[in-house]
């Protein structure tokens, strides 16, 4: 087993690899989806909503991140693992971010931090990649900034000009990949040819370099039936999993069929 490191994840790109990532939150899952050998963790914010039933990303706290980060990396041998700046830490200049960041590698051990933002926080990222913290770049849809946008919108054409500044400065600023959330296919794609660094979309077609996908979504982990955003391919129904399982366990402890000679001393 080969754990990938930094120079691994930028050279699939040269190498016209994708990177595979998924996000995820706990220590089990980390060694599962390690074990299935997914390139890159992401434990993102997205914590607010999948796991702690929020509506918004905001207000995940910077101890929540780590509690969640230290269980993932704990789990891993082999995947890269990369951490989400909570809000509003991207947003608070450089000395913030730092301060926020380091505390996520040291506490943590992880091995990069992902950042929000575009051309107005590249000064941001480049304090990130000065201080030796790698850094996932976020562009297109970012939800931190839900507040101003009023909601999750695809990035179209009208959006290109700022999105192609955006990237460009945060591939400038030393990022060594970025995240593109909910762009037009067309968009992504210019974008991805664009940039020596790779992209990772989500929502974004299927031109990026690489992949992400939030845990519940794709595991279908959610108490919900369809509500899973149009990008996303489902490859477990974990929600009916749960539900069969729960009742069978009621029902057997209910008639007394559980537990059995063979669970008892
Ligand atoms: O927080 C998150 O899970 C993310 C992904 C949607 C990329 O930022």
């Amino acid at each position: 087993m080969t754990k990938i490191t930094l120079p691994k994840i930028k050279a699939l790109k040269q190498e016209g690899r994708k990177i595979v990532a998924l996000t995820v939150y706990d220590y089990p899952s980390a060694r599962l989806l390690d074990d299935a050998g997914i390139d890159l963790l992401l434990v993102g914010d997205s914590l607010g909503n999948v796991v702690q039933g929020k509506t918004t990303t905001l207000s995940v706290t910077l101890d929540e991140i780590i509690y969640h980060a230290e269980m993932v990396v704990r789990g891993v041998q082999q995947s890269f693992v990369v951490v989400d700046i909570p809000f509003p830490f991207c947003q608070l200049g450089a000395a913030e971010a730092v301060r926020a960041a380091a505390r996520i590698i040291k506490e943590t051990l992880a091995d990069a931090v992902k950042f929000e933002g575009g051309e107005n926080r590249a000064s941001t990222i480049a304090a990130l990649v000065d201080a030796g913290i790698p850094v996932l770049g976020h562009c297109g849809l970012r939800p931190q900034e839900i507040r101003q946008t009023g909601g999750y919108f695809v990035q179209r054409e009208s959006a290109r000009e700022q999105l192609l500044r955006d990237i460009t400065a945060v591939e400038k600023a030393g990022a060594f990949a970025v995240v593109l959330e909910c762009l037009e296919t067309a968009l992504a794609k210019e974008a991805t040819n664009l940039l020596k660094i790779p992209t990772i979309g989500i929502g974004a077609g299927p031109f990026c370099d690489g992949q992400v996908l939030v845990f519940h979504d794709f595991l279908g982990y959610k108490p919900e039936q369809n509500r899973n955003p149009k990008y996303v391919r489902q490859y477990a129904d974990l929600r009916l999993t749960i539900f069969a399982a729960a009742r069978n366990y009621a029902e057997d402890v209910r008639q007394s069929i559980f537990p059995g000679k063979e669970h008892s001393f």
